[in-house]
């Protein structure tokens, strides 16, 4: 296992480039199931959860080949309804490996789309971030399948999902969900008729993946609206898809920068039109930041006020950012309060950063208040989940001493080198075995 073994308070200055997004990268593997031709995929973060996926492609019968960094060609070429993903006829179902569906939760992708080209899956429950210690459930996925025609059975820990064909249906998503969404965009352009799919999350990621499909054939209206229309087709073209820059990433180096304070960072390759509810609260809390198309940059800051948050579906306050902004607005002046609307225990790291020195109440699972500001001290910690784990990364940039973080798994799962590039920053950061 790797550490993290991080001297806080170097000053941090200079240029780092965001990577391709990983939320958009994860759904091009399972959409490869989908799509007899090759696809080239250009700017691919190289992060665990991605190697999880082309792993899980590989196998059930797929291809991954590396052109060069950052570029795969990938493809899928078992005929449509072929019994086994594996090859063999005998084969009683399409499984997905339980190894790697217990690493990663976006593998509950690959299910659709084995539905609609096998006619059967069976999968255990999906794992990946656990974000406190909640298990995150699948019943939109499972109720939407069932409503395009599938017929679901649980047994021995085992979900098992059979459809002869799947028909277009009317789904009413109960919950707003992104991964929910994408997966049944994906699988309904094999279904015959309209799918109509209401209350869609409304993410960049969903809004890019239909382009691509679109672009491959696929007749999809609506993406980036809460009501998304899919024409079911025979046949989809594969072709080039290059991944949009990860907004969760240029938010994290540009919140980074606001809390260490320490000098000018550059932050390129990144849609900061992608942030929109993020510059609103820069310019509530004073920050010093410039924008242009595709770049962000961050100065130091006279004086950060604390200013409250609310979580919420994009384009609003991002969860994935809610770790990192809690971490800064224990260098505000004043009191913040931090309302987690989407997870339940996603503010559970917060102890963490109480044992480092800040000041934060937790009202209830989804209220804490930060009361800054806060002199943080290096400690010996564990990354919790991926997104408190780079919350804790920048705790211990900006905190007095030495910090030693475990488990840092959990952070490669969605930022590639990060310590390499934070060095180049400037800062005294290492992995050790
Ligand atoms: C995606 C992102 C993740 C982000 C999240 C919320 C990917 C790979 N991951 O995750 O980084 O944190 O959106 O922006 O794109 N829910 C149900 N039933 C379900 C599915 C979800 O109740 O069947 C609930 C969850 O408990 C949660 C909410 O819906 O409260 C959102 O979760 P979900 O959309 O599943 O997150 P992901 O799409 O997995």
């Amino acid at each position: 296992m790797e550490k993290l073994i991080i001297q806080g308070r170097n000053p941090l200055k200079g240029e780092i480039a965001v990577s391709g997004s990983k939320n958009a990268a994860l759904k091009i593997f399972p959409v490869a199931l989908l799509i007899q031709e090759p696809i080239r995929v250009f700017n691919v973060p190289e992060i665990e959860d991605i190697f999880r996926a082309q792993e899980m492609l590989i196998a059930l019968g797929g291809e991954v080949k590396k052109v060069k960094d950052g570029v795969f060609d990938i493809k899928f070429s078992l005929p449509v309804r072929q019994a086994g993903a594996s090859g063999g006829k005998n084969q009683k179902g399409i499984i997905l490996p339980t190894g790697l569906v217990n690493k990663f939760r976006a593998s509950i992708m690959f299910v659709g789309p084995m539905l609609a080209k096998f006619g059967e899956v069976s999968f255990p429950h999906p794992g990946g971030c656990v974000i406190g210690a909640g298990v995150r459930p699948i019943d939109l996925f499972l109720d939407s399948f069932e409503k395009m025609g599938a017929k679901l059975k649980i047994s021995d820990g085992y979900y098992r999902l059979t459809a002869n064909k799947l028909k277009g249906a009317d789904i009413f998503f109960s919950k707003v969900s992104v991964t929910a969404t994408e997966s049944l965009m994906m699988t309904a352009c094999f279904a015959s008729g309209e799918t109509t799919l209401k209350n869609c999350a409304m993410e960049p990621e969903i809004v890019s993946l239909a382009q691509y499909l679109n672009s491959c054939g696929a007749k999809i209206s609506g993406a980036g609206t809460p009501i998304i229309k899919i024409k079911g087709i025979k046949k989809l073209a594969g072709g080039i898809y290059k991944i949009i820059p990860d907004r969760i990433e240029a938010g994290t180096f540009a919140m980074m920068a606001a809390a260490s304070n320490s000098g000018k960072i550059f932050i390129k390759n990144c849609e900061p039109n992608h942030l929109e509810a993020l510059w609103i609260l820069f310019d509530k809390i004073g920050v010093n930041y410039k924008l242009s198309k595709n770049s962000i940059e961050v100065s130091p800051s006279k004086k950060i006020l604390a200013c409250d948050v609310i979580t919420h579906e994009y384009p609003g306050f991002a969860t994935d950012l809610q770790s990192l902004y809690t971490v800064l607005m224990t260098q505000a002046h004043g009191s913040s309060l931090i309302h987690e609307t989407i997870y339940d225990r996603r503010l559970l790291f917060t102890d963490t950063l109480v044992q480092m020195g800040a000041n934060i109440t937790m009202c209830d699972p989804h209220r804490v208040v930060v009361s800054g500001q806060n002199k943080l001290y290096g400690r010996k910690l564990v990354s919790p989940d991926l997104r408190a784990g780079v919350a804790l990364v920048v705790a211990a940039l900006i905190a007095h001493g030495k910090t030693e973080i475990d488990n840092i798994y959990q952070i490669d799962r969605g930022y590639e080198k990060l310590d390499e590039r934070l060095r180049a920053l400037g800062a005294d950061i290492k992995r050790i075995k």
